[in-house]
């Protein structure tokens, strides 16, 4: 599914869009009712499947990739780590269980695309890589804006999400991307993801495709904006992960102790 010019695109203009598959759309809709819901119920229920010490869970308006705590960006989320699985899928949280069971379906289906672009991409540079399987340490995160309730210009500051891509997909606008040709904004449809690399990309290419850094607009005339992402993370307990070019920008640099530490740039859990 990956276009013929994909690494060209991620060179030299800092992002590449993809067409959304049919099947995955579906389950994206369905997966975004399921979050609606979930996101209306009670605070006092939300709460409970929340935790500090862990990726995975709900978190109501926090301080995530904004640059200031005092400028919290504006979403409530609700993430979800394969390798903490045990955390969600017990009896407690039976009310939940079907939004659970569809986060997890997406996570898998959005694993498989990771997979082929992380393949495709080391093909590029080295006949030599070892596979990057990402299915334990990626997160999947689902955000909810109200951006009308809101005066800010942004609803997320700028920032580079520190990963090897971040996959995402909005039912609506606002995403800003900072390419290498200046700005561009994403439409926001289910119709298409868009490939946004990150810092890990940038060590494993030796800098050669460049973290993409990007924001969140308020727009006053959007009353509710639903994205989904697939940050997508090396497994870290597979041994070390070797760059695929070595240079200046890499050398001696773990990246798997990076993956590791980045979330925390953020004020998030380490992986
Ligand atoms: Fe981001």
């Amino acid at each position: 599914m990956l276009p013929a010019n994909f690494h060209k695109q991620l060179v030299e203009e800092g992002f590449c869009y993809l067409d959304m598959p049919l099947t995955l759309k579906q389950q994206i809709v369905r997966l975004f009712d399921l979050t609606a819901d979930f996101f209306e119920m009670p605070q006092a229920q939300k709460s409970k499947i929340s935790w500090v010490d862990v990726m995975t869970g709900y978190r109501s308006i926090g301080i995530e990739y904004s640059a200031t705590p005092d400028n919290p960006d504006l979403n409530e989320s609700f993430s979800y780590k394969n390798v903490e699985e045990k955390r969600v899928f017990v009896d407690n949280f039976l009310y939940a269980r079907e939004f659970l069971n569809q986060v997890k379906t997406v996570y898998l289906e959005m694993d498989k695309i990771a997979t082929e672009v992380i393949v495709h991409l080391a093909k590029q540079y080295t006949d030599n890589a070892r596979h990057i399987h990402t299915d334990l340490h990626s997160w999947l995160q689902l955000n909810s804006y109200r951006p009308h309730m809101h005066q800010r210009e942004f609803l997320q500051d700028e920032h580079e999400d520190g990963h090897i891509v971040t996959i995402i997909t909005a039912n609506q606008k606002g995403l800003e991307l900072r390419g290498n040709k200046g700005y561009h904004n994403v439409k926001g449809s289910l119709d298409e993801l868009v490939v946004m690399p990150g810092e890990l990309l940038s060590l494993l290419t030796g800098n050669d495709i460049m973290p993409l850094h990007h924001r969140v607009r308020n727009h006053s005339d959007v009353k509710l904006r639903m994205a989904m992402m697939y940050f997508c993370n090396p497994n870290t307990n597979e041994g070390p992960l070797m760059p695929w070019v070595e240079n200046d920008t890499n050398k001696g640099v773990d990246i798997i102790a990076r993956a590791t530490s980045n979330p925390s740039r953020y004020g998030l859990p380490v992986l």
